[in-house]
């Protein structure tokens, strides 16, 4: 085994479309963070980068759908990501984006280097390509029916309704997303990295080398290896993203999962002169932090492009996480099926540690998991407040009440004091041993479990019982009761770093360091301690009940987004003299009966304001006549009469129908003079 000299850690940069959500936090940015955190504590020489991943498709889509640029688009939500994240504690030493000016060098310098090198293949392919927006569509632009299940609105890629993966040229009826128009096909050349050729340096190193990764990482990693590789573009033609650096690419970008990890080494450089030995010396330890949905783009493309390249060292671990679920239902950005964080610093401020208590204990690390909110609440109430909180308040409180808040000195120590104090060290190793292995949730159960033992403790020992019995006891209870609150700030500061702050100073010490954990003469006697505050409050199912409602409203709003989907396509294109051909006016309906022998006609005797006429219309099965007489409709005029069931029909009512297929008469909302004109 090779020395570590220095770690370089990266966690996924996100993409600049949309706030982060817990699914992010709880499979990336917590846990990378908890194992930053924990180096730091022990003095290790670290650099955790990310940034936000500002180039693809979904920008430019979501761009264009609000009528704005994708520069507007990444400027308005790196600034949301970036605010949030820093509130939440998560401590990146930079936070940059792949729109900087670095970054488009460095990836630029990246790709001329293998193509200089000759890595790249090329090749030219049909794709689809609108002639009136004069551009290629990406497969995400191009829009049908579902080969499998037939359904409209079927993306090049993917359909949503049934899941199936699609090539763009197995959509029926194939529509341009942009203008609408049936794309055709066309020409366009790309470079691609020969994955294939890489096959034997991949399986060797991870196969061979990295038996120690995640079973679900690892397992990808051999799927993708058994099924083949295949040659992946590393060019678009788009005009959003960085130059192909090569003559003859005019209209052709970088393809985003070729530059954004390479955003990790441009973070670096922005950060630190010194930049190369995290990614170039052996010594150093580079992990990336990332979920399953990543797996393959750091584990088989990233590495074989720097591995071509040839000046980089490769990744030791990639500790990809599962997908966390909210209320058992998958998160959607667009089903707004999600807890936002910006949302939740908001709705619940103070709560940052809660949230991040939450999302390490339930973290999924090994399997999909699930958020709920019932499960915050219990897990704040039953842990956070009835455990940690009231032991670390039940020690100050006692020590503030018996001795004026100057800490006590410890006597002869009985075995159950000794005991106890024994975990402390044990609970350091394996905190230790959990975290250098990724597993969060033990090393925060682990860390927890400093607080049981004190609670226990106290509740074994009865201070207050054996005070009026015992006094000279009492101060070893009590001195231990606060070692035991010191060492539970040092175990907990990964995890939950604002409480660990409070608790220091409520101790009035300085912040410890990693290896004084386990220690039991961290708080000296005669020291005098702070002001005792609660760490935590309970959270009441009011608050709770709002955060459902919230849910619950975005649900509502999906199903009635999901109706109006449903819409009839829109007919083809009319001139402003073609509609102002017709002539609709406000009347008000004088008479009505049902037509004999029908079961659908009413004729009707309309005051149109130019004259008084007869009009049959397909109403008398949602009308009664006393509903209709009196009432004011929007009537065509000059479409032409009709004879229908012996009746002349001089003229049209205005209808929609509802969800149900219920028919509803279009009024003005106000009462008009009858003839007013419509349009
Ligand atoms: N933006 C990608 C995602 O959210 C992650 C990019 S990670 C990087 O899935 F390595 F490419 F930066
Ligand atoms: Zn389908």
């Amino acid at each position: 085994m090779k020395e570590i000299k220095r770690y370089m850690i990266t966690s996924a940069l996100p993409y600049a479309n949309g706030p982060i959500h817990i699914g992010h936090l709880a499979g990336v940015y917590i846990p990378a963070d908890i194992y930053v955190r924990y180096l730091r504590m022990r003095g290790r020489d670290v650099v955790w980068v990310c940034g936000s991943d500002e180039h693809g498709v979904p920008i430019t889509i979501k761009a264009r759908r609000e009528g704005v640029s994708p520069q507007e688009i990444v400027d308005r939500y790196h600034a949301i990501i970036k605010e949030s994240f820093q509130q939440l504690g998560i401590s990146f030493d930079i936070y940059s984006r792949t729109t900087s000016e670095t970054h488009r060098k460095t990836a630029s310098d990246f790709f001329l280097t293998l193509y200089n090198k000759g890595v790249f293949t090329e090749a030219t392919t049909m794709q689809y390509y609108d002639e009136e927006a004069k551009t290629f569509l990406a497969d995400r632009y191009i829009t049908g029916t579902c080969p499998r299940c037939h359904s409209e609105g079927a993306y090049g890629d993917q359909c949503e309704k049934c899941g199936s993966t699609l090539s763009p040229t197995e959509l029926i009826d194939p529509k341009s997303a942009i203008t609408g128009s049936t794309p055709v096909m066309r020409e366009t050349t790309h470079w691609y990295l020969p994955l294939d050729r890489y096959e034997e340096f991949l399986r060797h190193w991870i196969l061979d080398g990295h038996k120690e990764w995640k079973t679900n990482v690892y397992g990808q990693c051999k799927s993708w290896l058994d099924g083949g590789l295949q040659p992946r573009a590393v060019s678009r033609d788009l005009d959003w993203g960085i130059p192909v650096p090569v003559e003859g690419a005019e209209g052709k970008v970088l393809y985003v999962w070729f530059d954004a990890p390479i955003g990790y080494i441009s973070a670096t450089k922005e950060l630190r002169p010194d930049w190369e030995k995290y990614w170039k010396d052996e010594g150093t330890k580079l992990v990336h932090f990332i979920g399953k949905d990543n797996i393959v783009f750091h584990c088989i493309v990233f590495p074989t492009m720097l591995h071509a390249h040839g000046d980089y060292i490769l990744p030791e671990n990639v500790p990809a996480n599962e997908f966390l679920n909210l209320e058992g239902d998958k998160i959607s950005t667009s089903r707004n099926w999600a807890v936002w964080l910006n949302e939740y610093l908001e709705d619940l401020p103070g709560k940052q540690d809660v949230l991040r208590y939450v999302l390490c204990a339930n973290a999924p690390e090994t399997k999909d998991n699930d958020f709920t909110w019932k499960d915050f609440q219990a897990r704040n109430n039953n842990e956070l407040v009835a455990v940690l909180g009231n032991f670390v308040n039940r020690a100050l409180v006692l020590t503030a009440k018996y001795y004026d808040k100057a800490v006590p000195a410890a006597g002869e120590l009985t075995d159950y004091d000794r005991e106890t104090l024994a975990e402390l060290p044990r609970i350091k190793s394996a905190i230790e041993e959990a975290i250098e292995n990724y597993r969060f949730r033990e090393a925060l159960r682990e860390a927890m479990n400093i607080a049981r033992l004190g609670n226990k403790y106290l509740a074994d020992t009865e201070p207050w019982k054996t005070v009026k019995t015992d006094p000279e006891q009492v101060k070893t209870i009590l001195n231990i009761a606060l070692q035991i609150t010191a060492n539970l700030s040092i175990a907990i500061e990964p995890f939950m770093p604002f409480t660990a702050e409070k608790i220091t100073k409520m101790l009035a010490v300085e912040r410890f360091g990693w290896d004084d954990l386990g220690r039991t003469d961290l708080i000296a006697p005669g020291h005098r301690l702070g002001e005792a505050e609660l760490l935590f409050e309970k959270i009441e199912d009011s608050v709770i009940e709002a955060q459902l409602a919230k849910l619950e409203a975005a649900k509502k709003a999906n199903a009635a987004a999901a109706a109006a989907s449903h819409a009839e396509p829109q007919k083809a294109e009319i001139s402003f003299e073609e509609f102002d051909r017709m002539d609709i006016r406000v009347g008000t309906i004088l008479s009505a009966e049902k037509m004999p022998k029908t079961k659908k006609l009413m004729r009707l005797t309309v005051d149109t304001g130019i004259d008084r006429r007869e009009i049959v219309s397909g109403i008398a099965e949602y009308f009664t006549p006393e509903e209709l007489v009196g009432r004011q409709v929007m009537v065509l005029v000059n479409l032409a009469p009709r004879e229908l069931k012996g009746v002349l029909s001089r003229g049209m009512l205005l209808m929609t129908e509802d969800a149900e297929g219920k028919l509803i008469l279009i009024s003005p909302a106000t009462p008009v003079p009858n003839g007013t004109q419509v349009g």
